[in-house]
């Protein structure tokens, strides 16, 4: 990936987003943050990077996309909600179409989006017991160590 690519990061002010824009601030990216600020009562969080480009924006919303992916190469899509609760549509128009509008922007403009990053779901780390194909039986709270030592930060730095 070249340094003079802008990357957007969705869900800027995010436990996981913040520290990514960090990340690739730090090491010399140009990055343009979308968030739709809900959970700060629409202000930015001081704790934002100052160099990211900010875009206020709802990831359900695809003309927040458009002008959210205006000269973007790379996106990381960390927008989303969390957690186990019963606000099924809720969960499904942010996390299912809020990602789906993401790739109707690109096809409908025809943009050139060089690679997209997904966050996965956290219930790879189980939900009460389960099975992990690489690391057998594994409990919740145990599954995040084990799986932290993949080090996902670096790994996306190196796409
Ligand atoms: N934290 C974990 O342990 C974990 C594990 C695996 C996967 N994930 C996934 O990673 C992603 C980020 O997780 P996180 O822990 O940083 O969550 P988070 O709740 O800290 O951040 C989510 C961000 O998305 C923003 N957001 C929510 N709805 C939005 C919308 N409609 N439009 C624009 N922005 C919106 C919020 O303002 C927030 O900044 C989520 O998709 C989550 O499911 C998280």
């Amino acid at each position: 990936m070249k340094k003079d690519n802008l990357i957007l990061i969705t869900g800027g002010t995010g436990c996981i987003s913040s520290h990514t824009v960090y990340k690739f601030i730090n090491n010399g990216y140009k990055v343009r943050i979308m968030d739709n600020l809900l959970a700060h009562e629409g202000r930015w969080p001081s704790y934002i990077n100052k160099k990211a480009q900010k875009v206020i924006g709802d990831v359900t919303n695809i003309k927040d996309w458009e002008r959210s992916l205006e000269n973007v190469s790379v996106v990381i899509h960390l927008a989303g909600t969390m957690d186990f609760h019963l606000e099924f549509s809720r969960f499904f128009q942010i996390n299912t179409v809020g990602t789906v509008n993401l790739y109707e922007a690109v096809v409908k403009n025809k943009l050139n989006i060089e690679k997209v990053v997904i966050a996965s779901s956290q219930f790879v780390y189980g939900f009460g017991r389960w099975r992990c194909q690489k690391h057998g039986i594994l409990y919740p709270k145990e599954a995040p160590e084990k799986l932290k030592k993949e080090n996902i930060g670096s790994s996306m730095l190196n796409m």
